[in-house]
């Protein structure tokens, strides 16, 4: 994730900028910057890779303004190079910025019709010059902020200076968190209260929405609507906790929330996002004949659905063990097999000893893997980084979408290499990948919908969530979710299994939740559901519009999603069964970032 921070100090802030980005390094980042203003005029530093290269330009060039903003960037829109660095600049503002700007593309064409010349490959230089733009009108930065808010689609936070302006400090919340720390004749802001913990420790959360002017004296803020509110200050703890919640209520709600961003960043790593094309391939995939997955949990749903991508978009045969079988059945081996593991932690001990026994057998073996040089990293011969970020709580969320973003850019990158697919069904199939942080932006407004809905939940025993293709593993998904968070019990079925068995469990008390966008397995799945209904099961449908009107009779609920592509379908369709298995936990009163008897790393068999 990206970090944010901001100071209006007594001293050169410069050297304070560093060590506040510092605190931020645990959300991962690949280049950094700062700005500050000397004589009122903008100047800014930046460097690719860690903050040691910044700091090591900092030596040669010392800055002397008191006020500045600073930058991580975790590369979403854009490689991971200098140009692309934070902060960006025009002749009258500098920003910092985290998050997404959906209609960039948009923007960034009328803004070049206007004659503005745009350098970056970045959404945030768009936003830049479109603050920028309003100055030249002659409205006040206050004023040319919230003009241009009202212009912005997405979820993203940013940090604005101006030109002349020694005195103040302009940021806005739509998505990310954003803090503002509150000390004596100086004010801070940070992506987290961490940022400011060696500074203050009085600290307020700004809410989704709202805007902060800071002057040294003075922090204003106004809501969505414009309208001056006040936002509650309390002691924050940043200094002995290194990473925080910000003002969501667990790990687990924010790496949710971060979910747009972090899979955007994922993209960005197997697809050049600007040009539409995959990025060139660590794999022959010519070479292929089969693939062969050991994984565990969460991971192993993830391959499950990638099954379905590389059967169908690259003609590949597919195995799929959860890797605690895998590594005792003795499994033979062919040549041409890929053996690919596919974990958070990269330390799961099962999937290690699997990945293991591959290599002992003499196979090259490929990961999917989140944490950084963790054991299965460092041993797999052809990595995959999930670049999801540090993810605290033990449920998986964002890592698992993720692994989804990967698994889903490989698949089309092998049904490319092996002919199954021509240029124009890949090109589709990249600009639907493209578009899932926004289709997740617009899933996740519908958070307190789903909040109401999941208090009737609390009087069941068990729970059923069902689904066909892709919506299958979706369906086992929100059911290991549900249980490990709630302690509730909940079973995933492949819908054409219902009457096998499962349905001898229905009656008017069990909830059905049923995963089914209107895509070529509906009529099957809603077959299923009317034998469910029929029995008296109460049905909850997460569909979109088409889906809704074809099922309006026989559910009780609906959750209605974004009508979505297929490929990217089980990518957003994870998110509201993840809001279901939290909301009901919430309500229940578990311990959501670390339930009972789970560990985040499994590192024991
Ligand atoms: O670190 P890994 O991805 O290898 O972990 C595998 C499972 O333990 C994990 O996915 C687990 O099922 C999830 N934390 C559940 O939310």
């Amino acid at each position: 994730m990206c970090g944010i921070v901001g100071i209006l100090g007594k001293n050169p802030v410069a050297p304070l900028l560093v060590d506040a980005l510092k605190r931020l390094e645990y959300r991962g980042y690949d280049s950094a910057g700062i700005a500050t203003l000397e004589n009122g005029q903008l100047i800014r530093l930046r460097a690719e890779g860690k903050l040691v290269s910044l700091k090591n330009k900092l030596t040669k060039r010392s800055l002397h303004g008191t006020i500045g903003i600073g930058h991580t960037r975790w590369a979403t829109h854009g490689a991971p190079i200098k140009r692309n660095a934070h902060p960006h600049m025009t002749e009258k503002l500098a920003i910092v910025h985290n998050g997404i700007i959906e209609n960039f593309l948009e923007l960034r064409t009328a803004l070049q019709h206007k004659g503005y010349i745009l350098e970056t490959d970045t959404d945030t230089e768009v936003i830049a010059y479109l603050i920028t733009d309003t100055l030249y009108t002659g409205k006040t930065p206050l004023e040319a902020v919230q003009y241009s808010l009202s212009r912005l689609k997405g979820a993203f936070t940013f940090a604005l200076m101006f030109a002349g302006e020694e005195d103040l400090l302009i940021a806005a919340r739509r998505g990310p968190p954003l803090a503002v720390g509150y000390g004596e004749g100086e004010m801070y802001l940070g992506s987290d209260a961490t940022a400011f913990a060696s500074f203050t420790n009085k600290v307020s959360y700004l809410e989704d929405g709202d805007l902060a002017v800071l002057t040294r004296n003075s922090v204003t803020l106004f809501d969505e609507n414009a309208k001056q509110v006040r936002r509650h200050k309390k002691k924050s703890a940043g200094g002995i906790l290194l990473i925080s919640k910000g003002n969501y209520r667990h790990f687990m709600q924010k790496e949710m929330f971060e979910q747009p961003e972090s899979v955007s960043h994922t993209l960005a790593r197997y697809l050049d996002c600007a040009r539409s094309v995959l990025r060139p391939q660590k794999v022959d995939w010519s070479a292929v004949t089969r693939l062969s997955f050991a994984s565990c949990g969460t991971a192993y749903y993830s391959t499950l659905i990638a099954k379905y991508w590389f059967e169908s978009l690259a003609g590949l045969t597919v195995e799929n063990d959860v890797a605690s079988e895998f590594r005792y059945r003795n499994p033979p081996l062919s040549a041409g097999t890929l053996p690919l593991f596919v974990s958070q932690s990269g330390e799961t001990a099962d999937t290690l000893a699997s990945l293991r026994y591959c290599k002992k057998k003499g196979m090259k073996t490929g990961a999917i893997v989140n944490a950084v040089e963790s054991s299965i990293m460092r041993e797999a011969d052809i990595v995959f980084p999930t670049l999801a970020g540090p993810e605290i709580s033990v449920a998986s969320t964002k890592t698992f979408t993720s692994q989804l973003a990967v698994l889903a850019s490989l698949a089309v990158a092998a049904g490319k290499t092996r002919g199954v697919i021509d240029k124009k069904r890949e090109d589709a199939l990249i600009g639907a990948l493209i578009e899932i942080p926004r289709y997740i932006s617009e899933v996740l407004k519908l958070e307190p919908s789903i909040e109401s809905l999941c208090r009737e939940f609390l009087r069941a025993n068990h729970m059923l969530y069902i689904g066909r293709g892709t919506s299958y593993p979706i369906a086992l998904e929100g059911a290991l979710k549900l249980k490990e968070l709630s302690y509730l019990h909940a079973e995933g079925y492949a819908a054409g299994e219902l009457k096998h068995g499962p349905i001898a469990l229905i009656d008017e008390k069990i909830p059905i939740i049923v995963i089914a966008p209107y895509d070529h397995w509906f009529e099957k799945t809603v077959s299923n559901v009317r034998e469910a209904a029929a029995r008296g099961g109460r049905i909850v449908l997460i569909t979109d519009k088409r889906g809704a009107v074809a099922t309006a009779l026989i559910a009780q609920a609906t959750i209605m999603m974004p009508e979505v592509p297929d490929i990217v379908a089980p990518i957003v369709y994870a998110i509201p069964v993840q809001l279901i298995a939290y909301h009901t936990a919430v309500l229940l009163g578990t311990d959501v970032d670390q339930p009972r008897n789970l560990a985040k790393s499994v590192t024991v068999e």
